[in-house]
C-alpha cells in the first residue's frame, strides 16, 4: 500500500475504474489519485515508480479500453484554471490540463471569444486533447493551438512545446510518440483570433450563411448533429469513433471506387484519400452486430458500444471481428483510435485485433 498521507482525495486500493471511463467497463485498478497540481502529481508518480508499480495518466477516460484489472496507479487530472489575455488580434487561454474540455467551450463562447464552437461536446478534458489532436466539423485541436506545457516526469522539468513542435497530424502528435511515457502533458495555450471566420464546410453546417451565422448558432447545431448520432455513454459506454478513418493511396482508391461509386472520400493535400470507416463497417451489415456484451452501434456503426455488460475483451473480439469484415470486403485495414489499456499499461491494439 503506498502511502501518500498528504492526499485527502486519495481513494482506496483495489478500485473501481467503472466511473472513470466511458465504456464503463466492470475494470479496477490497484489505486487510483485524483491530483489537483503538478507538486501532486509528480510525488505520486515517483512513489509509485519507486515501489515498481505501473502507472496510467488518465483524463476523464473518454478514449481507452481497459482490456484487464489495472494492477498499478492510475492518476486522474483534476487541475482546475482558465486565465485569460488578448492583443490587438488575438484573445489566449492558459486552460488548466483537467479542465472539462465541452465546459471550455461553453465558457469561451460567453466571453465572446469564438473558435472552439465546431468541437463542442467532445467528451475529456483540455489536458487529453492535443494527445489525438481532438478534431471534429472540420476544425482540429491543431487549429487553436498555440502551446502545450508539459512536465517531463522523472526530473519535475518543466518545459513548454509550441504547437509546430507537437506535430500534429489527424488523430496524431508527439504525445503519442517521443513524448509518449515520460511525459505529462499539465497545460495548454490556445490563441484564438479576434476576427471570427466560421468554418462550414461539413455535413450541415453548410446550410449556414458565413455572413451572418453565429458562433452561439454553430455551437448548437454541433451539439444537436453529435447527440443524434453518437451514444451518450452514460447510456450505453463507449469510446467514440473505435477506428481511425483510413487513409488509402489514389490508385488503390480509384479500384475501390469503381467497384462502389458512392464511397464517401475525402481528397488529402498529399493526394492520398480518406475514407469513412462508418460507412465501411455500414456496407458490411454490421449494425447492430454483437458480440458477448459489445455490440456496433445501430445509428454510427463507427462506434463500438457496451450493450449489455460487455467486457474489455468482447470489445476487443468485436473489434477483431469488425476489422476482419471490412478486410475481406475492401481490402482496407482499420486501425483503432481507441487506446488499449492492460494489466500493466498500454498495449498493441493493432496485436490484438488482428
Ligand atoms: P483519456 O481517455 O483519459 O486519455 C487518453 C490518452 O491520453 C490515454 O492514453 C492516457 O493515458 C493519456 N493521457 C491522459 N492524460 C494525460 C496527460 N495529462 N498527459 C499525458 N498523457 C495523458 N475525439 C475526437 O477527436 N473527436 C470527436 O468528435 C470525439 N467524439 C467523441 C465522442 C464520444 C461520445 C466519446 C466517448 C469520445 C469522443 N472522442 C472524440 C474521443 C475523446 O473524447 C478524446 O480523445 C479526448 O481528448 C479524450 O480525453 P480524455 O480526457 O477522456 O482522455
Ligand atoms: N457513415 C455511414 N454509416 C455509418 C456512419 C457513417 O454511412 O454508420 C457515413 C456518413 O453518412 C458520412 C461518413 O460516413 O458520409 C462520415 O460520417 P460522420 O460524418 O458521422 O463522421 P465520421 O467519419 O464517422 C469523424 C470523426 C469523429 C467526428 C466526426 C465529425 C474519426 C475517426 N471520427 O467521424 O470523431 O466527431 O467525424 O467531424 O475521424 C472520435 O474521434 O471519437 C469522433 C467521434
Amino acid at each position: 500500500m503506498l502511502k501518500c498521507p498528504k492526499f485527502s482525495n486519495r481513494l482506496n486500493i483495489m478500485q473501481s475504474l467503472t466511473p472513470f471511463h466511458t465504456f464503463h467497463l466492470p475494470t479496477k485498478a490497484s489505486e487510483i489519485i485524483e491530483y489537483t497540481n503538478v507538486e501532486q502529481l509528480l510525488t505520486a508518480w515517483q512513489t509509485a515508480t519507486n515501489a515498481n508499480q505501473p502507472v496510467l495518466l488518465l483524463g476523464q477516460g473518454s478514449n481507452v479500453l481497459f482490456t484487464d484489472d489495472f494492477h498499478g496507479v492510475v492518476l486522474v487530472n483534476k487541475m482546475q484554471g482558465i486565465e485569460q489575455h488578448e492583443d490587438a488580434d488575438f484573445y489566449y487561454l492558459h486552460v488548466q490540463g483537467g479542465q472539462n474540455w465541452h465546459e471550455l467551450v461553453k465558457t469561451a463562447l460567453s466571453l465572446g471569444i469564438y473558435g472552439l464552437e465546431n468541437l463542442a461536446l467532445i467528451p475529456g478534458v483540455a489536458g487529453s486533447a492535443p494527445i489525438q489532436n481532438i478534431g471534429a466539423y472540420g476544425v482540429e485541436f491543431a487549429n487553436v493551438c498555440d502551446f502545450v506545457d508539459v512536465v517531463h516526469l522523472p526530473t519535475g522539468e518543466h518545459s513548454q512545446l509550441s504547437k509546430e513542435a507537437c506535430r500534429f497530424g489527424y488523430r496524431d502528435s508527439i504525445f503519442k510518440h517521443e513524448y509518449k511515457d515520460e511525459y505529462a502533458i499539465i497545460a495548454v495555450g490556445l490563441k484564438l483570433p479576434k476576427a471570427w471566420a466560421p468554418v462550414l464546410n461539413y455535413g450541415s453546417l453548410a446550410q449556414f450563411e458565413p455572413e451572418t451565422v453565429t458562433a452561439q448558432q454553430v455551437f448548437e447545431e454541433v451539439c444537436a448533429v453529435r447527440s443524434s448520432k453518437l451514444p451518450n455513454p452514460d447510456e450505453f459506454g463507449n469510446a467514440g469513433s473505435f477506428f481511425k478513418n483510413p487513409v488509402i493511396d489514389a490508385v488503390t482508391f480509384q479500384q475501390i471506387q469503381t467497384a462502389y461509386p458512392h464511397i464517401p472520400n475525402y481528397p488529402q493535400a498529399d493526394g492520398t484519400v480518406k475514407l469513412a470507416a462508418g460507412w465501411l463497417i455500414d456496407q458490411c451489415g454490421l449494425k447492430g452486430f454483437q458480440v458477448g456484451g459489445a455490440a456496433v452501434h445501430a445509428q454510427q456503426a463507427l462506434v463500438l458500444i457496451n450493450k449489455e455488460n460487455a467486457t474489455g475483451m468482447d470489445i476487443v473480439n468485436l473489434a477483431k471481428a469488425v476489422r476482419q469484415q471490412v478486410r475481406d470486403k475492401f481490402d482496407v485495414e482499420l486501425h483503432p483510435e481507441v487506446r488499449f489499456m492492460g494489466k500493466n499499461g498500454e498495449i498493441d491494439s493493432e496485436l490484438i485485433t488482428r
